[in-house]
């Protein structure tokens, strides 16, 4: 048996606050690994924008249960990098803008949305070899993941990255209304009923306010191989 083979696939769950880094270190992990990865928020943004442009009203359940059955998400890969589809069309560059970003939240804490990504996510995530990162995957997606990670970093250096991305993207938008998006989508993710952001007991917590992108991964990459070996050793 090739080592490859002998080697278990896992689930790796990355949790945190809004612009904390988590879909950067796990699409470099993903590559890293060769596991797939599963952008959860970019989910919740495609049913936000499917919402938004079909003016769905998000306090009709029945109108929001219509919607749902109309909406269709899939991942593709192109040239190295992943792509959200909603009904077929690559929305992933309008679901990253501000007016989604805006909207999102709300959207999220609908207990018919949540319910129908979580099934999605688990069945996307059942043949192990996967990274999934958002709010509630340690917690209620995956509670057995064998790694579990929760991520935070200070506001100021959360927005000052958020705006980077944005002004590189040509989409220039004020710091002080990206800092407040990002603090209100936490309060609201924070709060609702229905599988809040909150950190997982068993999950580590990185702090990487002070941390480059590189040095985290390394740290996450050694976690990795730990969580392997413990799951190799009790086999
Ligand atoms: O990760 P993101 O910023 O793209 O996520 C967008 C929003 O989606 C976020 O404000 C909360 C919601 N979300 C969620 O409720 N549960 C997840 N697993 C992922 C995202």
């Amino acid at each position: 048996m090739s080592k490859k083979e002998s080697t278990p696939k896992i689930i790796i769950a990355i949790d945190g606050y809004s612009a904390c880094g988590k879909s950067t270190l796990a699409k470099d992990l993903s590559k890293k690994l060769g596991y797939a990865y599963i952008d959860t928020g970019a989910m919740y943004r495609a049913v936000t924008l499917y919402f938004l442009r079909n003016e769905i009203n998000i306090e009709s359940e029945a109108a929001v249960s219509s919607a749902l059955s109309k909406i269709n998400i899939d991942f593709i890969n192109v040239n190295g990098k992943n792509r959200t589809i909603l009904n077929g069309e690559d929305i992933e560059e309008e679901i990253r803008k501000m007016y989604v970003s805006q909207y999102v939240s709300p959207v999220a804490a609908i207990s018919a949305v949540r319910r129908l990504m979580v099934a999605q996510q688990q069945k996307m995530g059942e043949k192990k070899g996967v990274i999934l990162d958002g709010r509630d995957i340690g917690t209620v997606v995956f509670p057995n993941a064998v790694l579990k990670l929760f991520l935070t970093a200070s506001p100021e250096i959360r927005t000052q990255r958020r705006y980077d991305e944005l002004t590189q993207k040509g989409q220039v938008t004020d710091f002080e209304v990206i800092k407040s998006n990002l603090l209100e989508r936490d309060r609201i993710d924070s709060n609702r009923a229905d599988s809040p952001l909150k950190q997982a007991v068993d999950a580590v917590v990185i702090d990487n306010t002070n941390l480059s992108i590189k040095e985290q991964l390394r740290m996450v990459q050694v976690l990795v191989k730990e969580r392997i070996k413990t799951l190799k050793r009790n086999k």
